[in-house]
């Protein structure tokens, strides 16, 4: 009875949403899922690190843990595992925790200014440059090497590809989390990491469900129909290309 009474109060939830963001031809909409598969609550080794980065993550439980498997689905693909857009480090710190769990010989490169966002354009709805700049080098270094004793990390400071890329010229990758926030920027990143993805790699961008962020899911979007990928769009967020061959 409880079932059913909360089922018809998420469909009509759905159902006005759906009629307001159609009229507002928003392209955005707010939905509840109906599917309840929640793997999440029974992994203790995710609940832990999830909740010892909950307090500094820009990103929400179902996309750190989309990534904490990712890490898990792309271990048979050789390569490195690189994150461009770190902030204070929380998804950085979930992704190494999962590769030191599997006993990974994969290194985890963190790319990041520490000084906010950039190269912002006409393409970017809401960013204008500089936002997320209350970091640093010093304060990831110590997450991620003193409080997480990780020692499989490389922390890079810079933008990136144009000022740190040529440090990981040489890697092959296998997964890259793009979480920078602009158009252009996602875009370089992309075509930086792409001659350099293993077959069956794949990148995650972070930003592609969400509103404020219109160029990224832009930038996806015009990279629908190429041969070379698959593009699954996820409603967690997550926009991402799995590289085919
Ligand atoms: C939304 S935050 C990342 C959030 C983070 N993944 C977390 O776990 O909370 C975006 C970050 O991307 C960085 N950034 C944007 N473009 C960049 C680029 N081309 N190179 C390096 N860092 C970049 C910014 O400095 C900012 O810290």
């Amino acid at each position: 009875m409880a079932r059913y009474f909360i089922l018809s109060l998420i469909r009509l939830f759905n159902f006005v949403s759906f009629k307001i963001s159609l009229a507002l031809k928003a392209g955005y909409q707010i939905s509840i899922p109906f599917a309840t598969y929640a793997p999440w609550l029974k992994d203790e080794a995710f609940l832990n690190t999830f909740d010892r980065v909950r307090g500094i993550s820009l990103v929400n439980l179902y996309q750190c843990w989309e990534l904490w498997k990712l890490v898990d689905e792309t271990e048979k693909t050789p390569g490195d595992v690189i994150e461009v857009g770190v902030f204070k480090g929380a998804t950085s710190a979930i992704m190494a925790t999962k590769l030191k769990q599997n006993n990974s010989p994969a290194k985890f490169i963190c790319c990041d200014t520490f000084e906010g966002v950039v190269k912002a354009s006409g393409a970017d709805n809401f960013y204008k440059g500089g936002e997320h700049k209350d970091t640093s080098l010093n304060f990831v270094t110590n997450l991620l090497t003193q409080t997480f004793q990780l020692n499989n990390v490389v922390i890079l400071k810079g933008i990136f590809p144009d000022e740190t890329g040529h440090q990981v010229q040489e890697n092959k990758f296998r997964l890259c989390h793009i979480d920078v926030d602009t158009y252009q920027s996602g875009k370089e990143v992309l075509t930086w990491v792409w001659d350099r993805l293993s077959p069956g790699g794949i990148v995650v961008f972070n930003d592609f469900g969400y509103p404020r962020t219109r160029g990224i899911t832009q930038l996806v979007e015009e990279n629908r129909g190429r041969k070379d990928c698959l593009v699954i769009h996820n409603l967690n967020g997550h926009g991402m290309m799995i590289k085919l061959k």
